[in-house]
């Protein structure tokens, strides 16, 4: 799975199980330490219902990998429905043994995957309330032309109502080549590594690592060659793709540990000079409300 992702400040750890490099599965290990689909999927659902007053229904999720954003959304509502578009058909057939066939049979049959191109989703990605991009996937989009013609057929592929919804990683410590340690659980620790920074061009490259308490380690479990985009310019190409209004939304300081995000993100032009942030950027095909 060619791209990587930072954990959340507030990712939740869900299971703790023995792990060893022989028989780890590199999909479950990620989804434990880099993903956290329910506060994502409660962000989409606030945001939606805020700007339109009622709730969204179809959600496409752009790069879903092993598809856990669209299974989550179809968990909320029985209304709900999801499509999951990736290249990857191994990737999308492991969500589909361990996600979404775990889901009640009538959820199952709420979630479209896809194994397209997210710039051509075709008709059964189109016309959507919600276009997801998470964990910095559009970022293998590495010139302006590549990146506005994402984002032109994500416009396209929108209803009038719809909105894009993609998360962003930025601070200066996204320019420097270093590993970052974290304990996920007694048994596993997830590296994520910084491996190449180029400050001329902006290409970037990361990789996924696992350690395991008995010493075994999983070397470049995924690797993501990326270009570093800027927040101000991300915004700008969105514009320029035509969405009427591109927001920010900034997370809010823990009371108890200044260091450390609350987990709320509300809209705002004013950041700050955090050396690691994540913040959402919320486009919208048509402005209304706010
Ligand atoms: C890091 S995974 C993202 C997983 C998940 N969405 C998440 O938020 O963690 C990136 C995925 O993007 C897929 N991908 C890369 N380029 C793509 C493209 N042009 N169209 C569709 N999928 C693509 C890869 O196959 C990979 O599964």
């Amino acid at each position: 799975m060619p791209t990587a992702t930072k954990p959340r400040k507030s990712g939740k750890n869900k299971k703790s199980t023995k792990y060893t490099a022989k028989t780890a599965d590199k999909h479950e290990l990620y989804q434990l330490s880099v993903q956290n689909v329910e506060a994502e999927i409660d962000f989409v659902d606030e945001t939606y219902t805020a700007l339109r007053g009622r709730p969204a229904q179809t959600v496409r999720e752009d790069f879903c990998g092993t598809a856990a954003s669209a299974c989550e959304w179809v968990k909320r509502r029985d209304t709900n429905k999801a499509v999951g578009v990736d290249l990857d058909g191994p990737t999308l057939e492991w969500g589909r043994t361990h996600n979404l066939n775990q889901l009640p049979e009538n959820a199952q049959s709420r979630v479209t995957l896809l194994q397209k191109d997210v710039r051509d989703p075709g008709p059964e990605g189109t016309g959507v309330d919600v276009v997801l991009a998470m964990n910095f996937s559009y970022w293998i989009f590495i010139t302006r032309d590549a990146i506005r013609n994402y984002f032109k057929s994500v416009l396209d592929t929108l209803d009038d109502d719809g909105i894009f919804i993609c998360d962003f990683y930025g601070g200066s410590d996204t320019m420097t080549e270093q590993e970052e340690v974290r304990k996920i659980s007694k048994h596993l620790t997830y590296v994520w590594d910084q491996r190449k920074y180029n400050p001329i061009t902006g290409d970037m490259e990361c990789r996924i690592h696992f350690k395991f308490p008995d010493g075994t380690q999983m070397r470049d479990a995924f690797i993501y060659e990326w270009r570093l985009w800027t927040l101000p310019e991300i915004r700008e190409l969105l514009g320029e793709a035509g969405f009427e209004d591109v927001t920010v939304y900034w997370e809010g300081t823990d009371p108890d540990d200044e260091e450390e995000g609350n987990g709320e993100f509300t809209p705002t032009l004013q950041g700050e000079a955090d050396p690691a942030f994540i913040c959402y950027i919320v486009s919208q095909k048509k402005k209304r409300g706010s």
